[in-house]
């Protein structure tokens, strides 16, 4: 007798498109990351404890100004190379240093942390991922392209957001825009399974470096606090920093109005401050083995 077709009953994951970015998001990200991921990725290139002539690849660079530093860091012997799918920021980031004056220790290409066999096996001392694992659906495979670039002996740094530390709630601000989002039109539209953030808890971060041949030196969740200083700003930052993924599940011509109906739900936070929102980046520092 023949048996009826093996249907998969999950969809794998097929993560965040890479087609909603613009010339407007990549700008936006550079100016509104250089107060908060910029930070958060000089304190990782600290944790990584990057020194004088290291080859560094940064992977999923974004517009590049954590690149540029660490190009500082490790200085004239030593080299960077920033990687990131998106070739609005890459550009940007070229521009900016080229408009700086190009440096030998710093170079930028388009290319993807699930394949990175344009690159030299063992070519890397140092990988970084900063505000990017939890963008990466595929973790395994993609841990796997970071192990066969680094040295034995190499190290990898992942500042990434971890899903809700244990009893909190959904942080304010990210409830209040999937409020909004529910509600008539934009509910008719939800957003598909696994094409936003797919989060790793410590645990789970131990174990999935562990696997993939490292053996974890710091694995860490530390508080983190971004302000907004309107409730516009905080949905652009979003937007920006989900290279358009936010609104992207969206028809074009109802952005304009998701926009505005997540800023009036997000005024509710708003304090004498701004929108001050407090959350959590779990912070890993592994060896090749
Ligand atoms: C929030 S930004 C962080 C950019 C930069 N690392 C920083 O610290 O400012 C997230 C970045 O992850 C990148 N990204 C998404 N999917 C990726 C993939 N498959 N491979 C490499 N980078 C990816 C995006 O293109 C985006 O530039």
């Amino acid at each position: 007798m023949s048996r009826p077709p093996v249907v998969p009953l999950v969809v794998p994951a097929s993560g965040p498109s890479l087609a909603h970015d613009s010339d407007a998001l990549a700008a936006d990200y550079e100016r509104m990351s250089a107060s908060r991921q910029f930070e958060t990725g000089k304190r990782l290139a600290a944790d990584l404890a990057i020194a004088p002539g290291e080859r560094v690849a940064d992977v999923g660079c974004g517009t590049g100004l954590l690149a540029e530093y660490i190009a500082d860091l490790v200085g004239p012997a030593g080299h960077v190379l920033g990687i990131d799918p998106l070739p609005l920021r890459i550009e940007v980031a070229q521009a900016r240093v080229k408009k700086e004056g190009a440096r030998a220790n710093l170079a930028f290409e388009v290319g993807d942390a699930n394949d990175l066999g344009a690159l030299p096996a063992a070519g890397f001392d140092v990988v970084i991922l900063n505000a990017v694992f939890h963008w990466l659906p595929d973790k395994p495979r993609a841990l796997g392209q970071f192990a066969r670039v680094l040295r034995r002996g190499g190290r990898i740094g992942i500042g990434t957001r971890p899903p809700n530390a244990a009893g909190d709630a959904r942080h304010p601000v990210y409830e209040a825009m999937a409020r909004a989002m529910v509600e008539p039109p934009f509910g008719r539209y939800p957003r598909p399974r696994g094409s936003f953030v797919s989060q790793v808890d410590a645990d789970e971060m131990r174990a999935l470096l562990e696997a993939a041949g490292f053996t974890p030196t710091l694995i860490e969740v530390r508080p983190s606090v971004q302000v907004h200083a309107t409730p516009e700003a905080a949905v652009r930052f979003s937007e920006a920093s989900s290279f358009g993924n936010l609104l992207g599940h969206l028809p074009p011509d109802l952005r304009p109005a998701a926009r505005e109906a997540m800023a009036k739900k997000l005024a509710a936070l708003m304090t004498p401050q701004g929108i001050v929102q407090q959350g959590w980046r779990l912070v890993a520092v592994a060896v090749r083995r």
